[in-house]
């Protein structure tokens, strides 16, 4: 019989969604010692209505409108954060005093001061934690780190990682309220934060430690009208970034990110050219990995042989990763597996499993890219990071 564990989710938006639906499908895949209980959720008083339809579509026992009080409750024993990224201190922090098991979104945090007090009060409690970068855990990101680990690239010369979308091109749309992501205030960074923190961590992770780092911010709109006050305010997130980066391993690097990328909607692509292979992943196309096989890896020598090319691997087959827990080979999965399978891998690690990573602690690497990228940016300089990269 599987032990319970009590969530409590901190938020009710698109992450409260995924998450709530990750642990409630998590059981149907995957054999665990824990099986997680949706005791309560979290939302803000003024959307009660919005609230208590999450509650009812998600099947939670109970609300709070005060993530304060719900973090304190006896009966919750995991606490998630779904929120704003400048709620997350705040949140982890308190969730870390009370003792919880903290699930906690990327960006860690607003920067990496912050990231630090969380890292340290984490640490000081003692309590097990995750931060969900979930796109380790697509199957086909998972074998092209297999593939790195197998010795099939070899020697890498280039790592390039694009993370575009297209949603904020029209002037008219509001800054705050429903999309924080704009506001600096709520989200910290614009899409350094957002989501080239995703392609810093499958990239050091792939890829190994980033040395250093110099990049360019460029804000299209400059103004916007705020959500609640209708008021023009200055636009002060990042609209678009570009970083060139070097890595430990002497590869160089190439990262772009913008939300102004005409078509795009969520071209989150990574791609390594090594000297025995080269592997490209598309999160549009999620199901496919390419991969172009040059030389042998045992033996190192050119596999001579008139079919060379890039292959395009449907990775559905149960030798896949994750794959053994879903359907029949060509049978797709998507999306929300990602966190399915992150919470699947974070309950096997309470319980003896390999230890869950990205952790806070390892996610404050991540942090210190995204900030050096964006020192780099200010100062017009090349930023040099320290310490060890993604475990
Ligand atoms: N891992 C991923 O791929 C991924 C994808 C999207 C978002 N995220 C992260 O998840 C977090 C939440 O993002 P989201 O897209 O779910 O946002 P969202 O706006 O859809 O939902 C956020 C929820 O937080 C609460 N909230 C919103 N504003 C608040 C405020 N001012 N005060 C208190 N509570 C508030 C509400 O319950 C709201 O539903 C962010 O940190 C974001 O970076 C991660």
């Amino acid at each position: 019989m599987a032990k319970t564990i009590n969530v409590g989710l901190l938020g009710s938006g698109f992450m409260g969604r995924a998450h709530a639906n990750a642990y409630n499908q998590v059981n149907h895949f995957f054999e665990l010692a824990y099986k997680p209980v949706l005791k309560a959720c979290y939302g803000r008083a003024q959307n009660i209505e919005r609230l208590k339809a999450f509650q009812r579509m998600w099947g939670f026992e109970s609300i709070e409108t005060d993530w304060k009080k719900l973090i304190l409750r006896d009966d919750i024993g995991l606490i998630d954060v779904a929120a704003p990224n400048f709620l997350h201190r705040g949140m982890v922090i308190a969730a870390a005093e009370a003792g919880k098991i903290i699930v906690c979104e990327k960006p860690l945090a607003m920067n990496l001061r912050e990231a630090a007090e969380m890292a340290e009060a984490v640490e000081k409690a003692g309590v097990a934690n995750m931060v969900m970068f979930n796109y380790r855990r697509m199957p086909a990101v998972a074998l092209f780190k297999q593939l790195v680990l197998e010795g099939r690239t070899g020697r890498p010369f280039h790592y390039r990682a694009l993370y575009n979308q297209d949603y904020t091109i029209s002037q008219s749309v509001p800054l705050g309220g429903p999309l924080w992501r704009l506001d600096a205030g709520a989200a910290g960074s614009g899409v350094t934060g957002d989501l080239l923190a995703h392609s810093i961590d499958t990239a050091e992770w792939i890829n190994g430690p980033i040395a250093k780092v110099t990049a360019h911010t460029e804000i299209f709109v400059k103004e916007r009208p705020h959500a609640e006050t209708g008021k023009m305010e200055a636009v002060t997130i990042d609209d678009a970034c570009m970083f060139l980066a070097v890595f430990e391993n002497g590869s160089t690097g190439t990262f772009e990110s913008t939300r102004y990328a005409r078509g795009r909607k969520n071209y989150n692509t990574m791609e390594l050219n090594g000297e025995k292979g080269a592997a490209y992943f598309n999160l549009e196309e999620p199901e496919y990995l390419q991969f172009f096989r040059y030389a042998d890896p045992g033996t190192g020598k050119k596999i001579e042989d008139h079919l060379t090319g890039w292959q395009r691997i449907l990775v559905t087959s149960r030798e896949h990763p994750y794959m053994d827990k879903y359907w029949v080979p060509g049978a797709t999965i998507g999306y929300e597996h990602t966190f399915i399978n992150s919470i699947a891998d974070f309950f096997k690690s309470l319980d003896g499993g390999p230890p869950f990573q990205p952790d806070i602690k390892a996610a404050l690497r991540t942090q210190e890219v995204c900030d050096a990228v964006l020192r780099s940016a200010k100062e017009g300089r090349w930023v040099r990071l320290s310490g060890a990269g993604q475990p």
